[in-house]
């Protein structure tokens, strides 16, 4: 058997051309989906007497084979038979005859391969959500045993106020709670149908969307046979989802590799996350939180890929539109495989909670508290700002920290100064007093963690 729309040609399709066009090097990952789209099809066309209901079972029974055979790996699949959709069916007509050939009535593979990916997309995104809660599990695991373990927050990467590691861990937590509740939110586009949109137009036949939707699941049927065919949206809001969701694996990577530098020491990575040099034995590298890291720049790449194919695009269906499937996989296969390092990597690290807090003592994280104690007192915050401020630049001059100056000296710049000064300042109550809603006190903290619990149920 030749082209499956071979009739209106004269000759044989260039060869390079052939290679150009296929799609099955890679669309040959739908293979389930695309089986089970045919078998939903199949039935519908059998219930609604558009095919005997024999030649419906014939052609279910024919797919289930090819299911199974895909499953042992015994199909090859040909380059010349283009995309999956087309070497499936070349491969049910082989296997039972002619009748195969009903199986295309009323279709095309212009809703087919949208149908296709929408399952495909809701399968992934399922699991997805799945592997972001054990990566919020992991985060909770470590956060539960770091609650009083102050490490310097920064702005600017300059040191600002000291926050319980816990609680900076946990930020990680709501960033990915969000990108969980986009990814369930999506599903709601993921669940439309374009099954029985047929090229663009809808097709003669009675069929029975309804009927379809139901066995596969759908929850809404494209109103529009011609949007069902060319949207891609429901992929470009996914490759949005995981950009975002990259950006925080990047962010939290970023910090990992900070921390874990020799200047910082505030964390180790465990050995088996770690890689070494070729040529400088000293060397442990952080390699998997840098890959995280740059692996993202190709998940943006996707992203603005299939932007820019879309937006042109006239409608309905155009071959450009086969271009939506490689940057998604990758994304898929991309974030499956991050999340998935991820959480152990967490598990597994180090953390130099005694080289945190030692940092603290040569800082001036502290100096907001200060002038907190003098507005405390009376004196407009921003005269106590200034003050703070004079006190801090001499302390850089004479070469001192906030707890060694003398009370003298602390006089000097202001009268409301007295002896309990010096228990403000200390680091633990420097983050215990910011007890606000959501704050870094380990109260707050604690609350946070049993919320974050409570939501992972
Ligand atoms: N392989 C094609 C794709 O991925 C399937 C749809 C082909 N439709 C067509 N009219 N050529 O987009």
């Amino acid at each position: 058997m030749s082209k499956l729309w071979g009739g209106r040609f004269t000759k044989e399709t260039n060869k390079l051309v052939e290679e150009f066009t296929a799609s099955i090097t890679f669309d040959k990952k739908l293979v389930a989906e695309d089986i089970e789209g045919s078998i939903a099809h199949a039935k519908m066309l059998g219930e609604c007497g558009i095919i005997p209901i024999e030649d419906a079972e014939a052609i279910i029974g024919g797919l289930q084979k090819i299911s199974e055979m895909a499953a042992n790996n015994e199909i090859e699949f040909l380059i010349k038979d283009e995309d999956i959709h087309m070497n499936i069916e070349k491969k049910l007509i082989e296997l039972i005859g002619p009748v195969g050939g009903k199986l295309h009535t009323g279709r095309s593979r212009n809703d087919q391969v949208a149908t296709d990916m929408h399952l495909y997309l809701r399968n992934k995104t399922g699991e997805l959500i799945e592997l972001v809660g054990m990566v919020q599990e992991a985060i909770i695991g470590k956060a539960e045993q770091h609650i009083e373990t102050l490490i310097p927050g920064y702005t600017h990467l300059q040191r600002a106020q000291p926050v319980s590691f816990a609680h900076h861990l946990m930020a990680y937590f709501w960033m990915f709670e969000r990108d969980k509740e986009r990814l369930t939110d999506s599903l709601k586009r993921v669940n439309w149908m374009p099954l029985g949109a047929g090229a663009l137009a809808g097709t003669t036949f009675p069929i029975d969307r309804e009927l379809t939707a139901g066995l596969l699941g759908f929850e809404t049927i494209y109103p529009n046979s011609m949007d069902a065919v060319s949207d891609r949206d429901f992929i470009l809001e996914f490759l949005s989802i995981g950009s975002i969701m990259m950006t925080h694996i990047s962010r939290l990577s970023e910090e990992l590799i900070i921390w874990s530098s020799q200047e910082f020491s505030f964390i180790e990575l465990d050995d088996s996350f770690c890689t070494g040099s070729s040529i400088m034995p000293q060397k442990k590298n952080p390699d998997v939180p840098e890959l995280l890291r740059g692996k993202t720049g190709r998940v943006y790449g996707n992203l603005v890929g299939l932007l820019t194919v879309l937006k042109g695009l006239p409608l309905a269906y155009n071959k450009d539109l086969q271009e939506d499937k490689e940057g998604m996989f990758d994304t898929v296969e991309t974030l499956e495989g991050s999340l998935k390092l991820l959480a152990p990597m967490i598990e597994t690290m180090k953390v130099n909670g005694d080289v945190m807090r030692r940092a603290l003592n040569e800082d001036f994280s502290n100096a907001t508290d200060i002038a907190d104690y003098l507005a405390a007192k009376g004196m407009p915050f921003r005269e106590a700002h200034e003050v703070i401020g004079k006190i801090v630049l001499y302390c850089i001059q004479t070469n001192k920290y906030l707890l060694d100056l003398t009370m003298d000296e602390y006089r000097s710049f202001s009268e409301l100064f007295y002896g309990d000064i010096y228990k403000i300042l200390a680091p633990e109550h420097v983050a215990g007093a910011r007890n606000s809603y959501g704050g870094t006190s380990p109260e707050q903290v604690v609350n946070q963690i049993a919320f974050a619990k409570g939501l992972l149920g």
